[in-house]
């Protein structure tokens, strides 16, 4: 399966405004806090501006420093279903930790989610890595088999998704009985769903389970293994995903205003606390492939925690790529990005509702020009 959420070559999900911070480890006084009216603000502007979803991220912990990003968040099942009636088009994600969240339950939410936006919704499972936010719900979360687990759970979700009789399960993870959901969701076999993961062994999983992969992007040259590999994984399953990665845009008149904007929040005002804490956390439990090197991307990652290079931006994650310039480099850039064989990417901003609606009035006409994207149809 591939192909959701419409014809534009180039697509976006707004990424992260369930959490303060966003996607931005800055102090910058600016920066997102995740108020609920903002972001309602901002989730209304995108469904009108033809943004094909909105992705929030699940957490249960901050990333501490001073601006403690991520210690505020609004949970993403009920967010998505809230969000889901006060738009029309857009695509809500909800984000599963699937060591939280069991199979029966997450059919039946995601399935109201999808009923409430007449098939709209959308589930992210994510396996976790930070084992400090699975000990307030008293779960130890190792790095080991996580991916097993997940893929079982997985199994779960799909054949009960698919309909039909009860059934019972036994496996390596879960022994149930009586499993069955009712209703079936709106989209058929079910709404798409997302891995969203960085490392050799999460692109596995990837390919066995998901219709999108939302990956880092470390460059364009990883980025561009990574789509041949999960391409090559996911042929042998009989499936194709769809590739988006992480960007974050600075979008400002002149190039200089925006190389300027983003030093002050992303260099200045970083927050590098925080990321070393990722850093730390996610080295905890480092999948095997990572640990080895098997591919490009767990290369990029493993040198991405072990601090040894200096980011250019310490106020930004190390997979999250900068797009920073005037709207014409925006979309420069974009097309280099599309023609890795990327399906979209995150629409990041240290202040979405600050910096939304330029990117949107700026950045859009000119990727319809081009034919990155569709003129949003009226009326
Ligand atoms: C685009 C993207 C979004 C993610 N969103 C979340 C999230 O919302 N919550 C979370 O706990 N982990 C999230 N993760 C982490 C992954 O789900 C995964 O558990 C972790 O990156 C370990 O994967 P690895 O095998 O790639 O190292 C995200 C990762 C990526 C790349």
């Amino acid at each position: 399966m591939a192909g959701y959420f419409g014809a534009n070559k180039y697509k976006f999900g707004v990424f992260g405004i369930n959490c303060a911070g966003g996607m931005t480890p800055s102090r910058a006084p600016e920066r997102w806090r995740a108020d609920w009216d903002e972001m309602v603000e901002v989730a209304t502007l995108a469904d009108r501006s033809g943004v094909e979803f909105l992705l929030p991220i699940a957490k249960w912990h901050g990333l501490g420093g001073e601006a403690d990003m991520w210690g505020r968040s609004f949970e993403t099942f009920t967010q998505a279903a809230a969000l889901g009636a006060l738009t029309k088009n857009i695509g809500v994600f909800v984000t599963a930790h699937v060591s939280l969240i069991t199979a029966a339950f997450a059919a039946k939410a995601i399935t109201t989610v999808d009923h409430a936006t007449h098939g709209r919704a959308g589930l992210n499972i994510v396996c976790g890595w930070n084992p400090d936010e699975f000990s307030p719900h008293g779960i130890t979360l190792t790095g080991e088999r996580r991916y097993d687990r997940g893929f079982e759970w997985y199994q779960i979700y799909a054949k009960m998704m698919e309909g039909g009789p009860k059934f019972d399960w036994k496996g390596e993870f879960f022994d149930l009985q009586g499993v069955i959901t009712d209703p079936l969701p709106v989209q058929k076999p079910r709404p798409p769903v997302m891995s969203a993961a960085q490392s050799g062994d999460g692109q596995i999983f990837a390919a066995r389970t998901a219709d999108i992969l939302f990956t880092a992007l470390q460059s364009l040259d990883v980025a561009s293994a990574t789509v041949a590999n999960l391409n090559n994984l996911a042929a042998t399953y009989g499936r194709k995903p769809d590739v988006y990665v992480e960007t974050q845009f600075v979008c400002k008149p002149t190039r200089k205003e925006a190389l300027d904007y983003a030093h002050y929040y992303a260099v200045e005002m970083a927050d590098p606390d925080a990321p070393a804490y990722f850093a730390r956390q996610k080295a905890r439990t480092m999948s095997s492939s990572t640990r080895t090197g098997d591919t490009v991307a767990d290369r990029a990652l493993a040198a991405s925690l072990d601090g040894s290079k200096a980011p250019r931006y310490p106020g930004m994650f190390a997979g999250m790529y900068p797009v920073i310039g005037t709207p014409d480099d925006i979309v420069d850039e974009l097309e280099k990005i599309s023609a890795l064989g990327v399906a979209g990417s995150t629409l990041v901003f240290l202040n979405y509702l600050q910096e939304l609606p330029y990117f949107v009035q700026e950045v859009f006409p000119r990727m319809e020009r081009r034919g990155l994207r569709a003129p949003v149809a009226t009326g």
